[in-house]
Parts: structure tokens; C-alpha cells; sequence
């Protein structure tokens, strides 16, 4: 979490002041281009050499003479484009944080499904789909005959020539009028994005309120181009370098998309798909398959900053269950640390022995535990009472932080004066591991069940060129202990430890510890002080040096890419609209690292900024697999880059408790479960920042259920919004669990798929009905899987719901009432603040367990009811994948198909077992067998038994 409020209206400040800086003349109006010669094909593609046609416009930087063009098709649907310096000097994304996709299955451009041309002079590219391969998806797309337009150009560079400088690169293609363009995350901007004077950012920022119009916390330079009868494709910048992309229109109407980026290369990967599912399994290719995570993990989530205290994490726990609302999974913010400091517990408040023994609470009733860790470490050698503090000290002498002008680079986050780990440092990975294993210890420490990191893009609250004690101390960080107190309440459930007069301070009757309530008569107030001390001592040891150099030496001759001046990397001229800018020099570096830092192996920030919190986010799930090697980690983290779905688990940052947020974490989901390949993904539900009412609270219960990852999560500062705080919230929530436990295998299976081949686990409609050209704008609207449809009330004190239902059967969840779909928006009336419209896609067949439980475990425990929900064709569809939901390697899984078509055929491997409790069929004439009942007015034949699940046909 970010500090509230204070920087929100800063942020959206300087966003107004980027955009009104004066506009001199177009520097790039005079840069020449470049002009390809050598041209060799190659087996797989081409080669080319590119000579700057003209005198250099040096507009951002100086422009590099010579270039190489590679083109590779590294298979049928996958064409590789790489402009690069001829000298290989500019910066890369290494290999080590992005590894290359297979290029093994390589093929001949005649076998590939795209075509690459070139213009020498001026040069130029075209990246064009052949049409003899649409034939294989006449299938799939109902406007069939429309596809035969052939020759589709995807991309056409000659839009604008290309500018290829040391700071600076510019390449813009051409595209079809009002595009159906998505992705570019991560943003809070519409999901199909505006054709028109847009620019999306691309810098990893501590974005509190995730506002509109601006760079948040990660970065995925992909974009999905949908068009519709024409077909879909994907077009993935590889680069971590700072960016503007922009889509706009020339003056004379001109449609095109644009990236300015902060130097790099040009390295592009062409996906063809042509269906939306396809480009996305294809980019699964190229970034990787995402991890599976835990059964458990789909569980209910609750947290909050502000749990001031072991009492206060017990309680909840109590409260939930005595309001029979299923909780999964406690977590605690950083309010358990010692000061603020990662690897610490408090002592008073936090101390290890209570942990440990909440947390066997929490694992005998197979409820889970997991607490928030930040990179940044406490700049101190010591934490409370004099005790060595390990974390900072092993890294200060192993040099794995970052470092900058020879000394340790200091920013101030929560614990007030931090340093930073270098990822890049070959030590990193080793000490982090270490930190985790112990701390996390399952015999002694905190026995955490997945993990939680933040502030990792990376956050600073220091702005550039400020004295980070300075800010510390008018900052007051870390921020004052909240009062220690004695649990007012008995604590049902809990030892002796938690109940009323177990601890000589006065009871309070307050759960959380919002500052207006953090009474002075601290108790331990003297030690927030000693620390303070023993932090200012270490001010005179050599080991710190705290005056920030504004001069000095450029960063050493090993640096990575082309040699840049200090100003140059504090300053480069092409200046992106990052929020946090307000000067030029050091506005990229404002809230985060100094981008004229180098790092141990040379990469330089600037170059690698967007970089941080995926590197932390492969280190900490190495560190969960260090701790526990044969089980899947969850890690959860708030920066992301392309890729980090192979290693964690995204929430969608500081929200706010606002209609506006609650409609937005749609179109955030489904951007990173079904563009980016990161599935598990979910808002804070109810919002982070402010206060939410009861209604908002009791709609986004409801909405969370269908979200992957499923957190209720608020800031500190905000009034209470545990679920069972207003009966109608708690209601809604019951509800929505219910429906959403009794689909955990069905959510699982397909994420199951998704870690397999790509294949979304959530879908936005165009995916499911691509060749339906009134779904590409559809943004409130969600199939959760690919079967069921999610169309929530998305107004305040409204009761009913505009949805489009496509021109196809569907069938309202548990009522099973049949509604024939016309292409149209119909309106969903009288739908309560406890209900969510959900509808299931005829055509499936759906697995549901027959019962929901209070835990995932014993959801597990429960027969499986199956749904069968006939298409208009009659027939149906379905999957279902079984494991321990626990494990890195299986010992057996199942994995069952299900078609129907007036008999039920199940076949596939059933090594992990299951069985079945009862079959559903909707649409039916009537009973085909015994153990059979028939509900005539809703045409629903329901089937009991209890059979093993295995391969058999049946008549139902
Ligand atoms: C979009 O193009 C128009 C001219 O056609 C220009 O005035 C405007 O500044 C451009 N917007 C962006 C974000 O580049
Ligand atoms: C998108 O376009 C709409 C309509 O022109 C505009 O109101 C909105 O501000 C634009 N959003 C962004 C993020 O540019
Ligand atoms: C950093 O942000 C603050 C606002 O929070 C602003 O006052 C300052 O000018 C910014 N610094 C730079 C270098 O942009
Ligand atoms: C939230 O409610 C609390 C308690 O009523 C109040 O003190 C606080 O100012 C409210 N916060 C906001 C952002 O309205």
C-alpha cells in the first residue's frame, strides 16, 4: 500500500502539467530514416542492413548510423521482427529476466501464416496475414464470409520513418480506421482503448488510486487488434524501456498506433491467431505459461492495514466464522513487522510465540495465513533491543544492494531510510532465499502458506534530490506504534493468551488502529526513539555515506548499452508521461531509484526500472520453492512485467472504494488473465482507499466471487468492511461463495489449461464471440471460464442491469431457466444487492461439487454435480482436471471430458479420484432412466446416484 490521499491529487497534478508543457517544433520532422541494402533470405526469414538515409536529426539523442534488420518466422504463427544497433551495443532486456521464446520450430516463410515484406527506400515493413489460412478458421468464426478478404496488412511501418537513436527510438504503423485495439497494461483506461489522442505510458509507478490516464505499476507492451470478421492478431514489444505508445490520427485522418521509447532496440514478436484465443496462446509462447497455483488460493482472502495487533487477527477470524462467511485465508499487512522492517515481528504486538499460534489455529481448521514483505530494507544494523538486524547486514556486506556513487543508494519507504536489493546481483537470489527460509520457518517462525509483495516497482517515498532523513523524519516514518492494549472480547476459538486479562493494558474496544485512534501513551514509546538513535549513529560509520553526490563521475565504462552522460540517464530528452515527472531532470526517477544508478552487472536503471518488481517476483517464488520445495507457491505481487505470470499472482494495486473502481477491476482483470497471461488476478474488493458504503460493499462481495484471486483488502485509515460487517454485505457474500466454491473445479480446471497452453481463463465476450462485432466495446461484462457469463449491476442504487446477451442459448445459473440470446441487450430487472446475474453458455457441460463448504478442504470432500447445458445443436461440452491442488509434481491427476449429445460420454484418465453425486439436464424432454426426477415446468431432469467417476456413457 501507498500513503493515502496525500499523493493522489499530486499525481493527477503532474499528469496536467506534463501535458502543458510548451510544444516546440517537431524535432523528429527533420530525421531522414534509413534506407536496407544486403537483403539475404535465410532459411527462416531474412537479413538486411540499414544505412541512416540522410544527415542525422539527432532529435532525442544521436541517431545510429548503421543497423540490422533480422526477420525470423519462428513458427507458422509467430514472426519475429529485431531492428538493432549494428554493433549490438544498445541495451537488450536480458535473457536472464525474459528468456527467449522457442524459435526450435522455425519455418520457411512460405509455410508461415504471415508474410513479411520490405520497402528499401525509404525503408519500411509490412507484416501482412496470407489468406490461405483462413480456410481453418471458417469454423470458428460465425461471419465466415466475410474472411475471404485477403491480404489483411497488420502492421505498415511506412506510417512514419523509423528514428533509431542511443536514447531514443520511433516506429509507428498504420492501421484501419476506429481499430478495436487492447492490452498495453497495466492501466485503468477503457479496455478497448481510445483510438484518439491517447498515450499509455509504460513506467512501473506507486500509483495510489490507480488513476485514470496514467502509468501504473507494471508493464506489458502488448496489444490484441481485433477485427472481427478480418480476424485477430497480437503485437508484443519486447522492451523495458521507458515508453509512450500513442493512438492517434494524423490531421488528415490517418489511423495509427506509435512507440517512443527511451532507447532499446526494436524487437517485436507478430502473432497471428487469428482467433483472440489463439493470440493469446500464442503470447502464452512467447512469455511463458503462467503458474499453477494452489487450490486453496481460490479460497476467500481477508486483509486490512490496520490490524494493529494479534487480538485484532484473531477476532476476525472469529467473526467470520460466527457469521458462517467461508474465510480461506488470513493475511496481515505491514503492520506485524517490528518498525516497519521486513524479516521483524513486534514484539508486543506481534510477538513470534502468539503467531505461531494463531497460526495453528488458522492450519487445524485448513484455513491459511499470509503476510505482506516489501524489497526495501531498513537502512539499520540493528532492530529492537540492540539485536542485530541481519537482513540489512548480510546484504551492506555482501554489497547486494544498490548502490550509487560508491555507496549504499538510500530511498525512505515505511521503515523510514531503506536500501534496495539488486536483483541483478549474482548474490541476490541466495540471501533472499536464506532471509525467507528462516524468517517464514515452519518449525520457528512465521509459517506463512503463500506470500504477499509490494511496493516493488520500486517505491520510494523520497522524491528525487531530496535528503532521505529529511523525509523520514517529516514523513514520520516509521510510523508511531499504535497503543498497546488487552483484548476486550473473549475470542472463540482461540487459547487462553487471547481472551480478556491476559495482558496488563487497559482494553479498548477497537479492532484496527487507525492513526486518529493511536493514543500517545504508547507504552514502548522510548524504543521508537532508541531506534531513531541508533539509526542517526550509524550516520558517522564509513560504511554510510548520507549526502546524496549531485555531481560526480559518470557511471563506470562497464555500464550496459550505449555510453550515456549522468544528465542524459537522469534526464533523456524524449520525455514520457510519467506521472510522478513534474521536472525534467530526475522526473523518471521521482518516487522510485535514481535511473543513473548501475547495478552490480552493469544494466543501468533506466533501462531496466520496469524490470524490479518482476525480478522480485521470480526471486520470492524461488525463495517459496527454497522453503517448501514440493509445493506450489503463491506469490502475490503489485508490479508486474511481461512474463510474470510464469512466477505469481497479481491484485490490482491501491484502489479506491469508489463505483467508478468496482466497474474498472473488470477490464483490469480480464487485462491480465486474458491479454498478459497473469490468471490469478483480482481488485481489492470493497476498495483500498476511503470508505465504502454498505451496498458498494455488498455489489463488489458478489463481482469478487468472480474474480481469480478473491481479496477483501482495505487501507488503514478506512472504516472497517470485513464482510460481516453489514448484514447485507454478509449476505451477499454467502451467497456469492456459495455459487463460487461450488464452481472451484470448474475455475480451476480451466486454469489448469491456461498453465498448459494459454488458453484465458476468464474471457471478455469478443473472445468467445469473436465474429460479433457489438461485443468488442463490451467492458462490464465477463465470462468467468469460458461457460459462464457475469453480468453485474454496475450502478449505484440500482436494481437492474443492461447486459447484451449474444445470438445464442443460455441458461440462468442454479434456476437453470432456459433464455434464447438475440444478439441485444436485454434488461436484467430485480436483481437484489445480495444477487449477481449469471448466466451459463448453452453448449457446456459444467462440473459443479454438489455442495459448497466453509474451506476450500472441504469443498474438496464433496461428490461432483453435473450441469448439462445443451447448445442449440443439442449437444454440450465439458472438462475437468483433478489433483492434490497442492503439489509442484503430481503423483495422479485426472483429466475427464464430458460430451453430450442425448447420451452423456465420459472419457479420459482418472488417476485422481472422484465421484458423482448427481447429473442436471436442462432443456430436457423428461427422464431417460431411474434415480430420476422431472421438474416439467423448467424442463430440468435431475439424475442421483453415487458413481465412481470413470469412463461410461450414459442415458440422461
Ligand atoms: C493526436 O494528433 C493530433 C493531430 O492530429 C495532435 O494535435 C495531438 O496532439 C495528438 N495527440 C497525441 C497524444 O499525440
Ligand atoms: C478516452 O476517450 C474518451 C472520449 O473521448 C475521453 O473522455 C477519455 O478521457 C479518454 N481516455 C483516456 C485515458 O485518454
Ligand atoms: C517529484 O514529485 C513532487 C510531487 O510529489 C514534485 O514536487 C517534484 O517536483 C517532483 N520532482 C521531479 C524531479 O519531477
Ligand atoms: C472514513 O470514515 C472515518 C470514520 O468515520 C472518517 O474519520 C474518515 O475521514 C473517512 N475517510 C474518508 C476518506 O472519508
Amino acid at each position: 500500500m501507498m500513503l493515502p490521499v496525500v499523493f493522489a491529487g499530486v499525481a493527477a497534478a503532474a499528469a496536467i502539467t506534463n501535458r502543458q508543457l510548451p510544444t516546440a517544433p517537431d524535432p523528429l520532422s527533420a530525421c531522414p530514416g534509413y534506407t536496407a541494402s544486403d537483403v539475404q533470405q535465410s532459411a527462416h526469414g531474412l537479413t538486411a542492413s540499414l544505412k541512416l538515409a540522410g544527415t542525422a536529426c539527432d532529435a532525442f539523442g544521436r541517431d545510429i548510423e548503421d543497423l540490422k534488420l533480422t526477420v525470423n518466422y519462428d513458427n507458422e504463427n509467430r514472426l519475429h521482427v529485431k531492428i538493432e544497433d549494428a554493433k549490438s551495443i544498445a541495451y537488450q532486456v536480458p535473457e536472464s529476466v525474459f528468456p527467449r521464446p522457442d524459435a526450435s520450430a522455425s519455418v520457411s516463410a512460405e509455410d508461415a501464416a504471415l508474410e513479411f515484406s520490405l520497402t528499401e527506400s525509404p525503408f519500411a515493413f509490412a507484416v501482412k496475414r496470407k489468406d490461405r489460412y483462413w480456410p481453418s478458421i471458417l469454423l470458428l468464426l460465425s461471419a465466415a464470409a466475410d474472411i475471404l478478404n485477403s491480404g489483411e496488412v497488420l502492421f505498415a511501418s511506412g506510417a512514419a520513418p523509423l528514428v533509431f537513436e542511443d536514447q531514443y527510438l520511433r516506429l509507428r504503423t498504420a492501421l484501419p480506421k476506429s481499430p478495436n485495439l487492447y492490452g498495453l497494461g497495466e492501466h485503468t483506461d477503457p479496455f478497448r482503448l481510445n483510438d484518439t489522442d491517447y498515450t499509455r505510458t509504460m513506467w512501473s509507478r506507486d500509483a495510489y488510486g490507480v488513476p485514470y490516464g496514467t502509468n501504473l505499476y507494471g508493464n506489458h507492451p502488448i496489444y490484441f487488434d481485433h477485427r472481427v470478421a478480418s480476424g485477430t492478431h497480437g503485437v508484443f514489444l519486447l522492451s523495458s524501456s521507458g515508453m509512450d505508445i500513442k493512438i492517434n490520427q494524423t490531421s488528415d485522418g490517418q489511423q495509427y498506433l506509435e512507440y517512443n521509447v527511451v532507447g532499446g532496440i526494436v524487437d517485436l514478436y507478430f502473432l497471428a491467431g487469428p482467433t483472440p484465443t489463439q493470440v493469446s496462446q500464442q503470447y502464452a509462447q512467447v512469455a511463458g505459461l503462467p503458474a499453477m497455483m494452489p487450490y486453496w488460493g481460490l479460497g476467500l482472502h481477508q486483509c486490512r492495514y490496520g490490524y494493529r495487533d494479534y487480538y485484532a487477527i484473531a477476532e476476525v477470524v472469529a467473526n467470520y466464522s460466527e457469521a458462517n462467511i467461508p474465510l480461506e485465508t488470513m493475511w496481515t499487512d505491514i503492520d506485524y513487522m517490528y518498525d516497519r522492517a521486513i524479516m521483524t515481528t513486534d514484539p508486543d504486538r506481534f510477538p513470534l510465540d502468539r503467531v505461531r499460534q494463531y497460526v495453528d489455529v488458522l492450519h487445524d481448521r485448513h484455513q491459511h495465513y499470509v503476510v505482506m514483505v516489501d524489497p526495501a530494507v531498513a537502512y539499520s544494523t540493528t532492530r529492537d533491543k540492540n539485536q542485530s538486524y541481519g537482513t540489512f547486514n548480510t546484504a551492506a556486506e555482501k554489497g547486494y544492494f544498490l548502490y550509487k556513487d560508491g555507496a549504499i543508494f538510500q530511498g525512505v519507504v515505511w521503515p523510514g531510510v531503506t536500501a534496495y536489493p539488486d536483483w541483478f546481483h549474482p548474490g541476490a537470489q541466495d540471501w533472499w532465499n536464506a532471509e525467507l527460509v528462516d524468517f517464514f520457518s515452519a518449525d520457528k517462525g512465521v509459517d506463512i502458506d503463500a506470500l504477499w509483495i509490494d511496493m516493488n516497482e520500486a517505491a520510494n517515498f523520497n522524491n528525487f534530490g531530496e535528503d532521505p532523513l529529511e523525509t523520514e523524519k517529516s514523513g514520520g516514518f516509521p510510523p508511531q506504534r499504535p497503543a498497546l492494549r488487552d483484548q476486550p472480547r473473549p475470542i472463540f476459538g482461540f487459547p487462553a493468551e487471547f481472551q480478556p486479562g491476559s495482558s496488563p493494558y487497559p482494553p479498548d474496544s477497537w479492532s484496527y488502529a487507525p492513526p486518529w485512534l493511536a493514543a500517545p501513551s504508547d507504552p514502548n514509546h522510548g524504543k521508537r526513539q532508541a531506534s531513531s538513535v541508533s539509526r542517526k549513529r550509524q550516520t558517522a560509520s564509513p560504511l554510510v555515506s548520507r549526502k546524496r553526490q549531485t555531481t560526480g563521475p559518470a557511471p563506470n565504462a562497464s555500464a550496459i548499452g550505449f555510453p550515456r552522460s549522468r544528465d542524459e540517464l537522469l534526464a533523456p530528452k524524449y520525455q514520457i508521461q510519467n506521472a510522478n515527472t513534474v521536472a525534467a531532470l530526475g522526473g523518471l526517477s521521482n518516487k522510485t531509484l535514481d535511473t543513473d544508478i548501475v547495478h552490480y552487472d552493469g544494466h543501468v536503471e533506466l533501462d531496466v526500472h520496469n524490470l524490479y518488481g518482476s525480478m522480485m517476483s521470480t526471486a520470492s517464488r524461488n525463495a517459496m520453492l527454497a522453503r517448501r520445495p514440493n509445493r506450489r507457491p503463491m506469490v502475490i505481487t503489485r508490479s508486474t512485467f511481461a512474463g510474470a505470470g510464469k512466477h505469481v499472482g497479481k491484485w490490482l494495486g491501491d484502489n479506491l472504494s469508489q463505483w467508478d473502481q468496482y466497474r474498472f477491476s473488470i477490464a483490469g482483470m480480464l487485462g491480465f488473465a486474458a491479454l498478459y497471461q497473469v490468471p490469478m488476478v483480482g481488485s481489492d474488493i470493497c476498495g483500498f482507499g476511503g470508505n465504502t458504503t454498505e451496498t458498494l460493499c455488498a455489489r463488489w462481495a458478489s463481482l469478487g466471487a468472480f474474480y481469480t484471486f478473491m481479496r477483501n483488502h482495505n487501507g488503514d485509515t478506512s472504516i472497517p468492511q470485513e464482510f460481516y460487517q453489514w448484514p447485507l454485505v454478509a449476505e451477499s457474500a454467502r451467497k456469492a461463495l456459495d455459487m463460487r466454491y461450488r464452481l472451484l473445479d470448474y475455475i480451476y480446471t480451466a486454469l489448469h489449461r491456461q498453465s498448459v497452453d494459454g488458453t484465458p481463463s476468464l474471457n471478455p465476450l469478443f473472445f468467445v464471440y469473436p465474429g460479433d462485432a457489438h461485443v468488442a466495446a463490451i467492458e462490464l461484462q465477463f465470462f468467468y471460464g469460458d461457460s459462464v457469463l457475469v453480468s453485474p449491476v454496475t450502478q449505484e442504487n440500482e436494481t437492474s442491469v443492461s447486459a447484451y446477451l449474444p445470438d445464442d442459448r443460455f441458461y440462468v445459473f442454479d434456476t437453470w431457466e432456459k433464455v434464447e440470446g438475440a444478439g441485444a441487450e436485454v434488461t436484467l430487472d430485480n436483481v437484489g444487492f445480495t444477487d449477481i446475474p449469471l448466466h451459463v453458455r448453452g453448449g457446456t457441460v459444467l462440473p459443479l461439487r454438489a455442495k459448497s463448504g466453509y474451506t476450500t478442504t472441504d469443498v474438496r470432500k464433496e461428490p461432483f454435480h453435473l450441469v448439462i447445458a445443451p447448445g442449440r445443436d443439442g449437444k454440450a461440452s465439458g472438462s475437468l482436471y483433478l489433483d492434490d491442488g497442492d503439489s509442484v509434481e503430481q503423483k495422479a491427476v485426472s483429466e475427464v471430458a464430458f460430451a453430450y449429445d442425448g447420451q452423456l460420454q465420459i472419457t479420459g484418465s482418472f488417476d485422481y479420484e472422484g465421484r458423482v453425486s448427481r447429473i442436471t439436464v436442462l432443456d430436457s424432454g423428461g427422464c431417460a432412466s431411474d434415480g430420476c426426477e422431472y421438474d416439467e415446468t423448467r424442463r430440468v431432469a435431475t439424475y442421483t446416484m453415487d458413481m465412481k467417476l470413470g469412463p461410461v456413457t450414459l442415458s440422461v
